[in-house]
């Protein structure tokens, strides 16, 4: 069993782009700085913008140059109404047009929708067969969807495993270290921490601003770190600033001391019960 090996364990996120003409250069030009001072990893969905934000991903790479594309590793995902067998391999193929690249390195099922784990896998399966993905996941998968997703990985005798489980995963959002977490870690699954910054509402948070401050970092950093103390997990924050990219980059180097991991489990206490997936 290997766990998908991620180059950077900070890369990227980019929903809410390719939403509007009027941010788009704004956007093109936050996807193309990132690319230019190191990020490894970005992660996209074809839900995004409808497709633009994986089109904006193609302009920057088509900006960056030809080897850009061999130092990055690009994670998008498959719309639950589209996760037929045929349907996963089609919108695959939309995906990997739209970038303008030969393959993704890992494609995930976006949510649980209708059609059978079994049927979506047959896709994934296929997709990997031909090239098309290096590695295949899910998202939003609680504890039970993920033991349910690989008994029908087990029934169609799968001859690759799922690689990640992409989750909400913050300091405000810690339910999965119940019992997803060791699940996970248990059968080999990378986890892509989304909205680490709580989809930015930790940045604004009283007890995370005095204790960045006193560790002479910013709650981003603080924030971020904090995921990455995780050996498995990755953290994908989104933004468009230049600034904010530097800054968010760095975590990935930050180890918080003890004393600032107790001062945190103070403020957003661990789960000591099962409680429900957190789902943006
Ligand atoms: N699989 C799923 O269902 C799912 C769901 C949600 C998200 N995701 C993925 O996870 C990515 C990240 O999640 P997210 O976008 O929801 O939330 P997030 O990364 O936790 O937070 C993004 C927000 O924080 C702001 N921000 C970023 N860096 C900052 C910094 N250093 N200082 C202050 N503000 C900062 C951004 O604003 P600016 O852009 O203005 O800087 C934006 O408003 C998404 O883009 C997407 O790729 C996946």
């Amino acid at each position: 069993m290997t766990t998908l090996s991620f180059q950077s364990r900070l890369g990227l996120g980019t929903w809410q782009m390719g939403e509007s003409m009027r941010s788009e250069v704004e956007e093109l030009t936050a996807i193309a700085s990132a690319i230019a001072m190191g990020y490894r990893l970005i992660d996209t969905a074809e839900m995004y913008g409808s497709g633009q934000a994986e089109t904006l991903i193609g302009k920057a790479l088509k900006h960056a140059g030809k080897s850009a594309r061999d130092h990055l590793q690009i994670v998008s995902k498959v719309l639950p109404s589209n996760a037929s067998t045929k349907g996963t391999i089609a919108a695959c193929e939309r995906s990997i047009k739209r970038m303008g690249c030969d393959y993704l390195d890992c494609y995930l099922l976006h949510w649980q929708g209708s059609h059978s784990y079994e049927s979506t896998l047959e896709g994934m399966i296929t997709l990997q067969e031909r090239g098309l993905i290096r590695s295949y996941g899910i998202s939003n998968f609680d504890a039970s969807d993920v033991n349910a997703w690989l008994a029908a990985e087990r029934n169609v005798g799968s001859p690759y495993a799922t690689k990640c489980n992409q989750v909400y995963y913050a300091l405000n959002a810690r339910g999965i270290e119940y019992d997803l977490l060791p699940l996970m870690k248990e059968k080999g699954m990378a986890l892509m921490a989304y909205s680490p910054l709580g989809a930015g509402s930790l940045i604004r948070n009283s007890q995370l601003i005095a204790l960045a401050k006193q560790a002479g970092l910013t709650p981003a950093q603080v924030a971020l770190a904090w995921v990455l103390r995780q050996p498995i997990a990755v953290a994908i924050p989104k933004t468009i600033h230049a600034d904010r990219l530097e800054e968010n980059l760095e975590a990935s180097e930050i180890l918080l001391d003890a004393r600032i991991l107790e001062e945190l489990d103070r403020a957003f206490p661990p789960p000591l019960k099962k409680t429900p997936l957190h789902i943006i």
